[in-house]
């Protein structure tokens, strides 16, 4: 029987970390995941890298390069002529992007003397996997299976007609009429693909309120952007029926109501994931799930097996690839013997729409049910040069910091490379720095940055550029 110190079950950005991490540290690792690409052979990065973060921001680059040159060039002074889409290509190319990631896990294996074994792992015992026939001995087992998308009841995935993410990534065709069931994240993202490369988007939430995870100021401003680039989203909808026969049509109860029929040629059901733990014989090990089917886990990722540990989308918290990664590496170092710490509070979200919107911290919103008193400060990207020379001025930034102790609290962007200018908001919140750090430190000019310098010397009312 083939023995290792660690066995991780699944080798998305959770398991693949935390294998890499396991081997740093100079542990006998095995990863095992089950992903097949087109070809048959194994595709190491999950979700994130084959049907989820890397696909679609290839995709968004893609048509948001398509959308500027129809739409935008031209007021710098660049003319196109005879501008056309060549979808395959935009598709072929997206492919190749997944496979130099899948690739570069390979090399990463490799190059860490990870064994990895391609095929479904089962648990035998808290210190058994079973895997394609072969059953491997592990001192410890991180379970990284990761989640699957939610679909609407009535309404299962054919991929087809009804898709979920892996569809949504891959049409053949541009739909004339898409329509989105959720206004979430794969939601906006997707919908935003499609919209740029000439369909006419319609997307349909159950909530009232449009993108509550989101801080309410930035949230409204998106809406009215969105709605200004042609993304239809009615809010407060109960989905009612789904028929499909050559198109899809969905009966809904509006806001205020009514009964709707929204007909479309394809539809993207978004409304959140499911974790998996399908095949894992969760219930014939002992291995405790929650109500809702997540593993059951401590604020280490421990389960409660011995030496057995849960990462990722199959365990609480966001559904975010580089939540997962941190929680990969801190579950290896604890392996290891030593004492590492992930902090949920900093762990930031991006949405990569156009504007993106980022945030990390807390919203104004959160800290006033909390009764947390704070200052704000806030800059608009249409007072900043570098944005004014991208022609790219929507949005804004804003910092909240702590009234008494100016520790920054939160901080949420809507602009350009907002994804991007987050990180050091968040570099700044793990330091504890305060808003003034922020402001005094000095910042390339003229750059998007500048911006997040204004905001935080917002905090304290002295923006120098507004
Ligand atoms: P996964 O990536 O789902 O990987 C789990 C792996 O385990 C899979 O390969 C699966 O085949 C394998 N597996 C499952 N069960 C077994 C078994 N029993 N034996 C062997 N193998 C098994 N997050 C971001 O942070 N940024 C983004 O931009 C982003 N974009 C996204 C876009 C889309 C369209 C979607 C759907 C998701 C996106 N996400 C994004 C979320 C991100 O993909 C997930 O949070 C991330 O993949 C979770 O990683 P994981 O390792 O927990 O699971
Ligand atoms: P989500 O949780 O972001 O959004 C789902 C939306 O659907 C919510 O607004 C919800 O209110 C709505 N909804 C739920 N049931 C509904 C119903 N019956 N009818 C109408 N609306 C309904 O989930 P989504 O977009 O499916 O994404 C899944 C996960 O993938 C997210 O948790 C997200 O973290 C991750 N992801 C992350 C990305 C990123 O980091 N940029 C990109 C894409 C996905």
């Amino acid at each position: 029987m083939k023995s290792f110190d660690v066995v991780v079950i699944g080798g998305g950005p959770g398991g693949y970390i935390a294998a890499i991490r396991a081997a740093q540290l100079g542990l006998n690792t095995a990863c095992i995941d089950e992903w097949k690409g087109a070809d048959g052979k194994p595709a190491l990065g999950g979700t994130c890298t084959n049907v989820g973060c890397i696909p679609s921001k290839a995709l968004l680059q893609s048509s948001e390069n398509f959308e500027q040159a129809g739409h935008h060039f031209a007021e710098h002074g660049v003319k196109v002529k005879g501008l056309e889409l060549d979808l395959a290509q935009m598709m072929k190319r997206k492919d190749k992007v997944v496979k130099s990631n899948n690739d570069g896990i390979v090399y990463l294996f490799k190059k860490n003397k990870i064994t990895f074994f391609h095929g479904r792992g089962s648990l035998k015992s808290s210190s058994e996997v079973e895997v394609g026939g072969e059953t491997l001995q592990a001192k410890h087992i991180v379970i990284a299976t990761g989640s699957n998308p939610r679909a609407l009841p009535g309404a299962d995935f054919d991929e087809k007609l009804v898709l979920s993410n892996t569809g949504a990534l891959a049409m053949a065709d541009v739909p004339k009429r898409l329509g989105v069931i959720g206004a979430g994240i794969i939601g906006l993202e997707m919908g935003s693909v499609w919209r740029r490369l000439g369909a006419q988007v319609t997307i349909l939430e159950a909530l009232p309120t449009f993108l509550g995870v989101a801080d309410e100021a930035i949230a409204k401003e998106a809406a009215k952007v969105f709605a200004k680039q042609g993304l239809k989203i009615e809010t407060g909808v109960k989905i009612g029926k789904v028929d499909r026969k050559k198109t899809v049509a969905v009966q809904y109860t509006a806001s205020d109501s009514s009964s709707k029929t929204l007909e479309c040629d394809r539809l993207i059901v978004s409304i959140g994931r499911v974790p998996n733990t399908e095949g894992l014989n969760a219930a014939g090990v002992g291995l405790k799930l929650d109500p809702r089917g997540f593993i059951e886990v401590d604020e280490d990722c421990r389960t409660n097996l011995p030496n057995v540990w849960a990462i990722g989308d199959v365990v609480r918290g966001p559904m975010l690839a580089h939540k997962a990664e941190e929680e990969g590496v801190v579950v290896a170092e604890r392996i290891a013997g030593q004492k590492p710490h992930l902090d949920f509070n900093t762990i930031p979200s991006v949405i990569y729409t156009s504007p993106e919107i980022a945030w990390v911290g807390k919203t104004e919103q959160q800290l006033k049910a909390e009764g947390v008193e704070y200052r704000a400060g806030v800059f608009p990207f249409s007072a900043n040069a570098r944005a004014r020379a991208l022609g790219d001025t929507t949005g804004l930034v804003k910092f909240i910091a702590d009234a008494k102790t100016d520790e920054i609290l939160g901080v949420q962007i809507m602009g350009p490379m907002a994804g991007e200018l987050i990180a050091e908001a968040v570099v700044a919140m793990e330091f504890r720095g305060s808003a003034e750090d922020i402001g005094m430190i000095c910042h390339a000019h003229p750059s998007l940055s500048e911006a997040l310098k204004d905001a935080a010397l917002g905090v304290d009312k002295r923006s120098l550029n507004i």
